[in-house]
C-alpha cells in the first residue's frame, strides 16, 4: 500500500532576502522546519514525497522581471535558483521519490531549470501523478487552459493512461473556496470535478495555494491540501491508498513527538 507525503506552500526564503507577507508565512524557518521533517521519514516509511506549489516566496516584481528593492533583477533570480537548488537537494537527499509543481510565487523557468525531469506525468509507486502547471487569471481565479487542458483531458481518456492516478496542482477544484474575494478554486471546478469523479480512475486531486487547507473525503475521490507548511506548527499529510480504493489521511506536524523515545 503505497504511503505518500504530502506538503505544500512552504514560501522559503533563505537566500533571497526578507520573508513572505502576512508574518505567519515564517519563510526564514523553512530549512530547519525541512531538516525536522527529514528526520521523520523513516518513521513515516514513504514512498512518494509530493509538494503541491508555492515552494518559494518569489516577490511579484521578480516574477515580472522587476525588483522590489533596487537590487538587480539578476541578483535576485540567482538567489531563486540556489533556494529552488535547497529544496532540490532535501529532496534528494531523502533518497524518496518525489512530485513537484509550481505555485504563483514560484518562478516558472528557474522551477523548469531546476527540476529539468518535472513533466507532464510521473509514474511512482504503482501510481501515474499528473501534474498541471496551471496558472491565475487577472481576476486571482485559477485557469486550466491550451497544454494543461489537453493533459487533463488525454489523463482521463487515452487508453494508455487507464491507470491510478493522482493529479497534483497549486490550485483548488473542490470545495468552492471564496476567501478575500478571490475565488481558490478553478474557473472550471465544477466540471472538473463531475469528470474527475466520472472517470473511475482518478484516486486523489492534491492541491495548495488555500492556507487553511482543505479536505474532502465523502466520494472516491479524495480531494486533499493540507495547512500550509510554512505556518507553525507546520503541518503535512500522509495518504495510504489501499487496492480497494478506500485511503486513511493521516495529520501530521513537524512538532507532533516522535514515535520512539530518545528520537526527539
Ligand atoms: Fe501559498
Amino acid at each position: 500500500m503505497p504511503r505518500i507525503l504530502h506538503l505544500t506552500d512552504l514560501h522559503l526564503r533563505h537566500h533571497q532576502p526578507g520573508s513572505a507577507e502576512p508574518a505567519i508565512r515564517l519563510s526564514r524557518a523553512m530549512p530547519e522546519m525541512l531538516e525536522r521533517l527529514a528526520l521523520k521519514l523513516p518513521d513515516l516509511d514513504i514512498d512518494v514525497v509530493v509538494i503541491s506549489g508555492d515552494l518559494l516566496d518569489v516577490p511579484d516584481e521578480v516574477i515580472v522581471s522587476g525588483s522590489p528593492d533596487g537590487r538587480a533583477h539578476e541578483d535576485w533570480l540567482a538567489e531563486v535558483e540556489r533556494d529552488f537548488g535547497l529544496i532540490r537537494g532535501w529532496l534528494s537527499d531523502t533518497g524518496i521519490d518525489y512530485v513537484v509543481c509550481p505555485g504563483n510565487h514560484d518562478h516558472e523557468p528557474l522551477f523548469r531549470r531546476i527540476f529539468p525531469e518535472a513533466a507532464d506525468f510521473v509514474d511512482a509507486a504503482g501510481i501515474r501523478f499528473f501534474c498541471f502547471w496551471d496558472e491565475l487569471g487577472s481576476d486571482r481565479q485559477p485557469r486550466r487552459t491550451a497544454a494543461r487542458r489537453v493533459l487533463f483531458e488525454d489523463a482521463l481518456t487515452l487508453p494508455q493512461h487507464n491507470v491510478p492516478q493522482i493529479h497534483v496542482q497549486h490550485y483548488t477544484i473542490d470545495p468552492p473556496t471564496l476567501s478575500n474575494g478571490a475565488h481558490y478554486e478553478y474557473l472550471d471546478a465544477a466540471e472538473f470535478k463531475r469528470r474527475i469523479d466520472a472517470s473511475g480512475r482518478v484516486r486523489a486531486v492534491l492541491s495548495g495555494h488555500y492556507h487553511p487547507g482543505i479536505l474532502i473525503q465523502d466520494g472516491a475521490v479524495l480531494y486533499s491540501g493540507p495547512p500550509a507548511f510554512c505556518e507553525a506548527p507546520h503541518r503535512f499529510r500522509v495518504y495510504d491508498l489501499a487496492g480497494d480504493g478506500g485511503f486513511l489521511v493521516e495529520n501530521h506536524s513537524v512538532t507532533d513527538p516522535m514515535k520512539e523515545s530518545g528520537k526527539t
